[in-house]
């Protein structure tokens, strides 16, 4: 028998979640665009309810937060378990709700399923937790479901790989699942836990799009589901097996924002959840520090001198922290041996760190050390003593010619934590370079609790040290890992065109102050690709700013315009650290362009990457975005210096700023002069 029907809403700015319950487990009944206060919430669920006709059974079964396959769901269940090898059909009952937490029992399995909700800014925060009387095996646990949108045509998720990092995918709704699962035991380079769900004609700048993201480093799974009638679900929880059998459990938390500016609503949506509700900042009152990186200088081949002299040319640059990549301890002179050694090398620091940490702090910048915790080398002391420690098969596929430890294992983590804190108690170390560089044997949900407990309990004892979180580059990038660190290392490649891409497309998630981007050789490591300082300088510039290569190889002309453009973003960084991020629509593809824009949007800052050769002769106007149609603005055209002899006509632009109202520039757009590929335009904005 039904109960009465209880409705609740929950508002975040931008969207309305509105949940119906009868009894059984709550379903998201709307979620959308802000509904009007007041809304009469049951004449909405009556309204969403749908017709039957031959060939179906005769009511369609809910498709609620968990959606059961015992209450005849034949789409993909929420909950899927199992107990001494049966399959189990629960059939949950309400027995409590406040409007944001929902609990849900099962006498007959013995299950609790417990909902979450919270708003954190301008997303919405959902959790699922499951408790069993007795053990289970659990397959697959949905945080909670929510509704695909009916007018979207297609979706939008991620891939990547090493140096190519978050590759937009573009799949059709169409009947049955489309799913991603991560089985690396990452949220990984392979599968960016976040996707954007765009209505049909949604643009980067306007269009109704819902996004959702999944805060959980150990790999996740989605499904986007259009069922046979017609109604579609969406499911996010762990990788699928990647959890032990057990009594407890818990998805990680599932962000999700609702846009009518395109995917950019979501996408500022995202980056200030993370920048203001996820990160916490070790230092909130000192400005972003610009970085130096020793890795693609040195790589293993650490020589005190050498790197002083370094440390010297990245100060005067303008480096404000000099981080010492990897190679500092064991006997790592290759990427062969030594992980699990966290000693330094006597052979390499017969001193020890501390000259080094002296002569980079008499040069004004703090000192950071790279470590890549949980994993280890069978050449190592480490694996010597603690074969058990090593998770996985002893024959299995090596990745980097390691191995990876179990954190799940709490003296692991004893040990660890006892390592690092050693380090960072007898060194001026504020900052940790924190990496993970392969691919788990067994996906491990374990695994990623274990990391959380590390790093929580060193954020705890060491509160002023600031960790970066990098795996490969950008292989564990989501709101979880986070939760312990302050930046990520968006990706290995410091190819500008490659980056300028990347970096775009991660705007999608990541705020410009926790991601990493550096300037790098001028013959690209990792694409053999040679680009000229402007352009690797401005598109580091863009976001969290650093230098990675050899400063010793810079001619004087390029150290003064590495020189010139760090100043502008020192100058800059207080705004812009905190601005919004806004792609813009390019009309023509070669273009690759954003607009930063200060929280009180009076001033802002745009930056037209060209990223090939046009199809046309001369560049198509560029739309700006989200200014006032009735202000104006003063527009400068900052770079105008690096104009080529091929742009041939005396543009206004070119000669000093302009002053043009917000409707202009978002209606016609900025015509910005001819140039080559690899050349950035960079665009100063102020209302006047
Ligand atoms: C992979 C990282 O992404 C690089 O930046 C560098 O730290 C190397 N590991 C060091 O082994």
């Amino acid at each position: 028998m039904t109960q009465a029907l209880q409705t609740w809403r929950i508002d975040a700015p931008g969207q309305t979640l509105v949940l119906a319950s009868d009894g059984g487990v709550p379903g998201a009944l709307y979620w959308g665009a802000p509904l009007p206060a007041g809304a009469d919430l049951a004449a909405c669920a009556a309204a969403t309810e749908r017709d039957v006709t031959g060939g179906m059974i005769d009511r369609l079964p809910d498709l609620s937060l968990c959606p059961e396959a015992g209450n005849s769901f034949q789409g993909q269940a929420g909950l899927v378990a199992y107990r001494d090898g049966a399959a189990l059909y629960p059939r949950f009952k309400l027995s409590e709700a406040d409007g944001v937490r929902f609990v849900c029992e099962d006498a007959e399995t013995g299950l609790t399923l417990t909902f979450q909700f919270a708003v954190e800014g301008g997303v919405i925060a959902a959790s699922t937790s499951l408790i069993a009387k007795e053990e289970i095996t659990l397959h697959h646990l949905a945080a909670p479901v929510l509704p695909g949108p009916q007018m979207g045509a297609e979706i939008l998720h991620f891939s990547g790989r090493w140096v190519g990092e978050f590759q937009m995918e573009r799949s059709p709704w169409c009947a049955g699942i489309v799913m991603r699962d991560a089985r690396t035991g990452r949220s990984g380079h392979e599968h960016p836990p976040i996707a954007y769900f765009p209505e049909a004609g949604a643009t980067n700048t306007q269009g109704q799009v819902f996004a959702m993201h999944y805060g959980w480093s150990g790999g996740h799974v989605m499904y986007a589901e259009e069922l046979p009638d017609g109604r579609r679900q969406i499911q996010w929880g762990h990788a699928t097996g990647t959890q032990r059998a057990g009594r407890r459990f818990e998805t990680g938390k599932l962000y999700f924002a609702v846009s009518e500016t395109g995917l950019n609503g979501c996408a500022v949506a995202f980056q200030r959840h993370l920048r203001d509700e996820v990160v916490t900042w070790p230092h909130p009152e000192r400005p972003r520090p610009v970085h130096y990186n020793c890795w693609e200088a040195v790589y293993f081949d650490h020589n005190v001198d050498v790197l002083k002299e370094i440390a010297d040319r990245a100060a005067a640059l303008g480096a404000e922290r000099f981080v010492l990549d990897d190679g500092w301890f064991g006997k790592r002179d290759d990427d062969t041996s030594s992980l699990g050694d966290w000693d330094i090398d006597p052979r390499k620091w017969p001193d020890g760190l501390t000259p080094l940490i002296d002569h980079a702090q008499a040069l004004g910048m703090v000192f950071g050390l790279w470590f890549e915790p949980e994993m280890v080398n069978l050449d190592s002391d480490l694996a010597r003593a603690h074969p058990e420690w090593i998770l996985g098969p002893a024959d299995q596929i090596e990745g980097r010619q390691q191995r990876v430890l179990d954190l799940a294992n709490e003296e692991v983590r004893a040990h660890l934590f006892g390592k690092i804190s050693a380090l960072l108690e007898s060194h001026d170390i504020d900052y940790i370079k924190w990496d993970h560089n392969r691919l788990l044997p067994v996906a491990d949900a374990a695994q990623a609790d274990g990391i959380y407990a590390l790093l929580g309990a060193l954020r705890a004892a060491f509160p002023h040290v600031e960790i970066e979180s990098c795996s490969s580059g950008g292989g564990r990038i989501d709101a979880g890992i986070l939760q312990h660190t302050q930046r990520v290392w968006l990706s290995d490649s410091n190819d500008a065109r490659e980056r300028l891409r990347i970096q775009h497309d991660g705007a999608l998630m990541l705020p410009a102050a926790i991601a990493g981007s550096h300037v790098g050789p001028r013959h690209c490591h990792t694409s053999g690709r040679v680009h000229d300082i402007h352009f690797r300088a401005w598109v580091a510039a863009q976001r969290h700013m650093g230098f990675e290569m050899d400063p010793r190889e810079l001619t004087e002309e390029e150290a003064a315009v590495l020189t010139r453009v760090t100043a502008w973003w020192k100058a800059n960084r207080d705004w812009r650290m905190e601005a919004d991020i806004l792609r813009l629509d390019a009309a023509d593809p070669s273009v690759i362009a954003e607009l930063q824009l200060a929280r009180d949007k009076t001033r802002f800052v745009m930056f037209a990457g060209k990223a090939e050769t046009g199809r046309q002769s001369v560049p198509r106007p560029l739309r700006l975005t989200a200014l006032e149609p009735d202000a104006h603005y003063e527009i400068e055209l900052i770079n105008r210096d690096e104009a080529h002899h091929l742009s041939r006509r005396a543009l206004p632009i070119k000669d000093g700023p302009l002053t043009l109202s917000g409707q202009f520039l978002m209606q016609h757009g900025l015509i910005l002069p001819w140039s080559f590929p690899d050349q950035m335009w960079v665009i100063e904005g102020k209302r006047v």
